[in-house]
């Protein structure tokens, strides 16, 4: 079995590595559009079998999509990342371009995949490849909220300072500020979090989850790669595996959540056909009002892909 991840940038190196390293196929693909960047870095991440143990091929191509033939999963990063000052949304129309030409070209070779897209602005690429894809909307989706999600873990495990492996919380919502982290579907083992941390620094840390990608651009001058990396492939192996996995996906919305015709991040069960259930939770009136505001913020962007 094989998965394809596009963009061998700093994020989809990562996913390419972190899918080797938990041998669920027999091959990564790496492709990338820059000549000898995907080769270089996957030969160095085959030479880093020997060390690390894992048995899966990884191979780096330049441009070279028949290489790509009958991936199970392809994962999209290719796109130009934020530089200090920028918002997701200032990418768009050069990103767009990107990732509907990659589209194109992954679909002909491999007309069966998923289609997992990690490029930004998030919900707008995902409209995007959806367009251009022609594949059930069930096929093709995004990475968001399983990384926003983490950012929001680490925040509370530093605050409570215990493992973030006992936090279990859920995000609705665009990739952008107005994310929806739900206070009231997060759990310290099964304790709701307002038992441990009082409103007031919920709220901080909700914001600072909210401009969490922000943060890291601030520090570094260009965006995050280890938990987006992984985190995409987190989403690879709950298809490969069919692990149904109850994650926040950027998925397409078809009358749920009162919306239809907009990608936007919900709970859904992952599985090996790609989005197998969109959950839908049953919102308060503020947590709606948040998530309306949220899905406008990415409708205005959508507007610019499909003017
Ligand atoms: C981030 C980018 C990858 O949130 O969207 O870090």
């Amino acid at each position: 079995m094989k998965v394809t991840v596009v963009g061998a940038g700093n994020v989809g190196a990562t996913c390419a590595y972190a899918i080797a390293e938990k041998e669920i196929v027999n091959e990564v693909i790496l492709l990338d559009i820059k000549e000898g960047l995907a080769e270089g870095k996957a030969l160095d991440m085959w030479q880093t079998a020997p060390v690390r143990l894992y048995d899966t091929r990884l191979k780096g191509v330049s441009n070279d999509y028949e290489a790509s033939a009958g991936s199970e999963v392809i994962v999209i990063t290719s796109g130009i990342p934020r530089k200090p000052g920028m918002s997701r949304d200032d990418l768009i129309s050069i990103n767009a371009g990107i990732v509907q030409s990659v589209t194109e070209s992954i679909v002909r070779y491999s007309p069966d995949a998923k289609i997992i897209v990690v490029s930004n602005p998030l919900d707008a690429m995902c409209y995007r490849a959806y367009l251009t894809a022609g594949l059930p909307s069930c096929r093709v989706f995004g990475m968001a909220g399983i990384l926003d999600t983490a950012r929001y873990i680490a925040f509370l495990a530093d605050e409570l300072e215990i493992s973030p492996r006992d936090i279990q919380a859920m995000l609705l919502g665009g990739h952008g500020d107005t994310m929806v982290p739900l206070p009231r579907y997060t759990t310290v083992s099964g304790i709701p979090v307002s038992e441990l941390i009082n409103e007031n620094r919920l709220n901080e840390i909700i914001d600072r989850t909210r401009g969490g990608g922000g943060e890291i651009v601030g520090l570094m001058g260009t965006s995050a790669w280890y938990a987006p990396g992984n985190a995409a492939a987190q989403m690879v192996e709950a298809i490969i595996k069919d692990q149904r996995r109850v994650v926040p996906v950027c998925a397409y919305l078809n009358g749920e959540y009162g919306m239809s015709d907009i990608y936007l991040g919900v709970p859904v069960i992952l599985g090996k056909n790609g989005v197998e259930k969109i959950i839908e939770l049953k919102l308060n009136v503020s947590e709606q009002a948040l998530l309306a505001r949220s899905a406008a913020a990415v409708r205005s962007t959508l507007d610019v892909i499909v003017p």
